[in-house]
């Protein structure tokens, strides 16, 4: 097992990675302070894993709640019936609420318990890898707008996070392929070794070997803990993890949620700023290309699909990327490339290109 430490003083934590982690009882329960525990899941996850979580918390009053499973379910009616559930049972400021399951859990149970009694305690119990390399760690929660996504929320750190490779095994490989998205970011924002790496380790990650997916997450998972304890709340660096994202977030709200999955969407997004990032002469043509070959090879899109039938123009490109968090005094901020693993956020890009590149990935 390995074991990180999110360094945040009273609100450090650890990020436990390793096999078989879910059948040890005693790696948990110091993060547990009350004697109430509420787990949180899917109905696609809770057949696989919740007996065995549950047995986990067989020594305290353990409640479950079972949401649908989708983007779609993201939203604020959709925490409710977690609110609703804390509020029948009169469960205490000292319950524990626990995510087991995605990105998308993840945020939804740490959005509740962000707002819960003005915030409760939550565990972080990733079973994509996804989540495993990103969204369980850091603290940022909520919910999707229909005009843009995760729009509502909080930043709330977990109690610890613990990461089980072995769910990665009942992940199917397109859910796989969008977790390796946010493992390229990391190598596209601050290093150009691990993009080597990931070069080199693709075929093996696509094939859930043990040691090169254990290595990408404990890479992704440390590099993250580092940015989140140097700007918790992003007033500055932070802003580096949102590679790709400005552009993601557009695809995935254009497209409807759940048609273009997150990590597809970033995978994309990437794409973009690097076409962006040319278009500026801050990197070379060859560099793009080799970050696209690097996303075609984790079997990701590189071009905005339209197999749903749904189509996302330069106006909605435009109209979504001005909602986007980045936006500052009026002023949309983006994450560019200046060579490959180095990023940099900038508002100091020429609209022209910028509308050279939407022109480019726009589909109607
Ligand atoms: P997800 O949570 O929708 O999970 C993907 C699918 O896999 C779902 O159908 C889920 O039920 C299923 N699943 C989960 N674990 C499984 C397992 N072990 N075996 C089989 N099936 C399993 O998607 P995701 O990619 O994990 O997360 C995406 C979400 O994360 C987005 O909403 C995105 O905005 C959010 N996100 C948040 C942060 C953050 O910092 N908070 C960072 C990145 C992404
Ligand atoms: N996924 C971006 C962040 O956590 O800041």
């Amino acid at each position: 097992m390995i074991t990180l430490n999110v360094d945040l003083e009273e609100r450090s934590y650890p990020i436990f990675i390793g096999q078989d982690l879910l059948d040890d009882k005693s790696l948990i329960s110091p993060y547990v302070s009350g004697k109430q525990v509420v787990i949180v899941t899917n109905e696609t996850i809770a057949p696989l894993y919740l007996d065995k979580v549950f047995a986990l918390f067989s020594d305290y009053q353990c409640e479950t709640v079972i949401l649908p499973d989708g983007e779609i379910y993201k939203t604020y009616e959709g925490i409710l019936p977690i609110i609703d559930r804390l509020m029948e049972k009169q469960f205490d400021r000292r319950v524990t609420l626990v995510a087991l399951g995605g990105g998308v859990i993840g945020d939804m149970t740490g959005y509740a318990a962000a707002i819960y009694r003005r915030g409760v305690n939550f565990i972080q119990i990733p079973t994509t890898l996804l989540a495993q390399v990103d969204s369980s760690v850091g603290g940022k929660t909520g919910v999707n707008h229909p005009l843009g996504k995760n729009m509502i929320g909080a930043f709330h750190q977990p109690q610890c996070v613990l990461a089980d490779t072995n769910t990665l095994n009942t992940l199917d490989d397109r859910q796989l392929s969008a977790g390796l998205a946010e493992v390229i970011k990391y190598a596209l924002i601050n290093s150009k070794e691990f993009f080597v790496w990931l070069n080199n380790n693709m075929p093996a990650l696509k094939d859930r070997e043990s040691e090169a997916l254990a290595y990408a997450i404990e890479f992704s998972c440390r590099d993250k803990a580092e940015v989140v304890a140097a700007d918790e709340k992003e007033a500055g660096q932070r802003a580096l993890l949102n590679l790709g994202h400005t552009f993601g977030h557009a695809i995935e709200t254009g497209l409807g949620y759940g048609n273009c999955l997150h990590g597809e969407a970033v995978a994309i997004g990437m794409i973009m700023a690097a076409d962006l990032s040319v278009r500026h002469g801050w990197i070379d043509q060859s560099v793009q290309q080799q970050i696209i070959e690097l996303i075609g090879a984790a079997n990701l899109p590189t071009q905005v699909p339209t197999t749903h039938n749904v189509k996302i123009s330069v106006k909605q490109f435009i109209d979504l990327m001005a909602g986007d968090k980045k936006v500052l005094d009026g002023q949309l901020h983006l994450i560019l490339l200046n060579t490959l693993g180095n990023s940099f956020i900038t508002a100091d890009f020429e609209l022209d290109k910028l509308k050279q590149t939407l022109e480019a990935f726009a589909t109607g």
